[in-house]
């Protein structure tokens, strides 16, 4: 979603924060801009559309304010409040050109303080909700900034992470976190601000991560930190491990692509050092759990939104069929609003590759309130929910770039694959078959690149129904969530209208959109109930669609007759969802190729949905 970043140092900022900007592009945008201070006036250049056209535009806006600043914020919006016009793009300024500020997040009440606002004789001239709260600092400003933005800040209902600065008082920022993650980056002589670890990591690698109703103030003696009420307040300095080149695309066209080969990889450090094959277990120490309060643990409840909740089905299956544990996935937006019923032993797991999750971590926190014990699956480190979870796993599936999510699906289905063994070694399952579903676990890497190797016949079949307009994906059982998944890739990046079904469900209504031209990609792979779903989808092939079967190596005549296939190797039902997914993936991914789709950054989507 919206994207943040400011520049406080001695370097070119108009640079800085357009590089920065860049950097932030994976999270999905419609408008961009910036805003430099320099000798006493602020100068802002906006642009709706993409970031080198921005760029272009900075560039051609030779005032000495942008070419020689050494100060300024930057942000990338993805529009909720207003269309996205140069008009409604951040940064905003106040009525007098005095303030200059960028947000993420929304104001509820904007309209209540608008109202104020005009009452007083200052119009808003945006559509947005940010525009009234550089207004308000503006309005409630007397000599201090900080001053202004707290009390602005204090006035104010939702969410915001917020980069503010003032002609009257420059040589400074002020910055603040509620519901919106901001990260200060502490470099030699600069101080780099973001809202995301990727635009701060090509400059430094220590950072402090705000946390709510924090304030910080920057100026050329370093930053003091506060809370909104002025107490002061210290956050520990940590060390981001990323490493820059993750977040470059290389040789590949797509960050999609790059992040599908990297799986092996990726994978490969979300089990290293996890597992245990003397024992038959999974090392899980972030959990901070012992084998006892495993075994207490009555239901595992897995929260999440889409790829994540896709995951999080994968673990309810394993942890039921392994663990003999009550599990349930429910969709993070629903658990919070319909007051469910929860015991202290109830292990609540929320799933989210960037952490920030708003409807992740509403749940979250309702769990916590509710007296669970809540554990967090993240991949970015430091990220909200990782942090309020307080325990969980860190996926180490390094930089997800590309929006639609693939190397940490495969390591979410990994790391809770592991947690499943965990808890079923500590019931039911005994330790031969343990270390025998460790050693699977230990093969996905291997598995999936032999799946990757297979990338130019999977191409060919894409190509083949690149021009579908519709498309079913089906499959049961571990299964199923990998028909749900295969569905989203899809639809995400290729436009292609397509649903993910129960292979059983598919007659109870969908089957009648079937026609010559809707491919069904029936997951045909070797485990129980393959023998029902290969009836489905001759029932889907007797309507005349064509069937892609997905079938398990040794096991290729389960695709006699259907017209095309692709091959998976053989392994457990709970291991398959890895590889298989894998060559959804880049089915989706040669489809929207073909069909010349923007695949980094598809239209309407954000990385990181920070709003509810
Ligand atoms: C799909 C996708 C989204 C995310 C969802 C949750 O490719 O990326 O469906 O999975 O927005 O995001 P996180 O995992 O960051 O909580």
């Amino acid at each position: 979603m919206c994207g943040i970043v400011g520049y406080f140092g001695k370097r070119k900022a108009s640079e800085i924060l357009v590089d920065g900007l860049r950097r932030l592009e994976y999270r999905g945008y419609d408008s961009a801009g910036v805003a430099c201070l320099h000798d006493g006036s602020i100068a802002v250049v906006k642009n709706p559309g993409k970031i080198k056209e921005l760029r272009q535009k900075v560039s051609d806006t030779a005032t000495l304010t942008m070419t020689e600043s050494r100060m300024g914020i930057g942000h990338t919006r993805w529009a909720t409040h207003g269309p996205p016009t140069e008009k409604n793009a951040h940064p905003h300024l106040d009525a007098s050109g005095h303030f200059a500020m960028v947000h993420n997040g929304i104001i509820e009440n904007y309209k209540d303080i608008r109202k104020g606002l005009a009452s007083e004789g200052i119009e808003c001239i945006s559509d947005t909700d940010s525009e009234v709260l550089v207004q308000l600092i503006s309005f409630l400003y007397k000599d201090n900034l900080e001053d202004a933005v707290s009390e602005a800040l204090q006035k104010i209902k939702g969410t915001y992470g917020i980069v503010v600065m003032s002609d009257h008082e420059p040589g400074k920022l002020v910055v603040a976190r509620c519901g919106s993650p901001i990260v200060i980056g502490l470099g030699k002589n600069e101080t780099v601000i973001a809202s995301d670890a990727s635009a701060i990591i090509p400059h430094t690698r220590d950072a402090v991560y705000l946390e709510d109703y924090d304030m910080a103030v920057i100026t050329e003696d370093g930053m003091e930190m506060c809370n909104l009420q002025r107490a002061p307040v210290s956050r520990e300095v940590t060390e981001m491990d990323w490493d820059t080149g993750a977040a470059e695309k290389g040789e590949y066209e797509h960050f999609m692509l790059k992040e599908m080969f990297e799986q092996p990889q990726s994978i490969r450090n979300a089990i290293r050092g996890r597992l245990d094959y003397d024992m038959g277990t999974a090392v899980l120490s972030g959990l901070d759990f012992s084998a006892r309060d495993a075994a207490q643990i009555n239901r595992v409840l897995v929260v999440g939104c889409g790829t994540s909740m896709h995951a999080g089905m994968v673990g309810e299956y394993a942890i039921e069929e392994m663990a003999g544990v009550n599990a349930e996935v429910e969709q993070a937006a629903e658990f919070r609003y319909r007051n469910p019923l929860i015991t202290p032993n109830d292990l609540v797991v929320a799933i989210s590759q960037s952490g920030e999750t708003a409807d992740t971590l509403a749940a979250v926190r309702e769990a916590k309130q509710k007296g669970a014990i809540v554990a967090g699956l993240c991949n970015v480190v430091g990220s909200t929910i990782a942090r309020e979870t307080g325990r969980g796993v860190y996926l180490h599936a390094g930089p997800e770039i590309g929006v639609a999510s693939t190397k940490a699906f495969t390591c979410q289905v990994s790391v809770m694959l592991m947690m499943a063994l965990k808890i079923a070694r500590t019931r039911r399952m005994p330790r031969h078959d343990g270390i025998e579903f460790a050693r699977w676990i230990q093969k996905l890497p291997d598995l999936v690149e032999r799946v990757l190797a297979q990338n130019k016949a999977i191409k060919a079949v894409a190509q083949k129904y690149a021009k579908a307009d519709n498309a079913f994906f089906i499959g049961r059982g571990y299964l199923f969530p990998v028909a749900l998944e295969g569905a989203l890739k899809l639809k995400e990046i290729s436009y292609v209208h397509a649903e993910g079904y129960h292979a059983a469900e598919l007659k109870h209504g969908p089957i009648a959109l079937l026609e010559e031209c809707t491919p069904v990609i029936a997951l045909l792979n070797n485990i129980p109930g393959k023998d029902k779903t290969l009836g489905n989808a001759e029932e889907c092939k007797a309507r005349k669609a064509p069937v892609i079967a997905v079938v398990s190596e040794g096991d290729e005549g389960s695709a006699d007759g259907f017209d095309d296939m692709i091959v998976i190797p053989d392994c457990p039902p709970a291991i398959a969802p890895v590889p298989t997914v894998v060559a959804l993936q880049l089915l989706s991914y040669h489809i929207a190729a073909a069909r010349g789709c923007e695949i980094d950054q598809p239209r309407n989507l954000a990385k990181s949905v920070t709003v509810e």
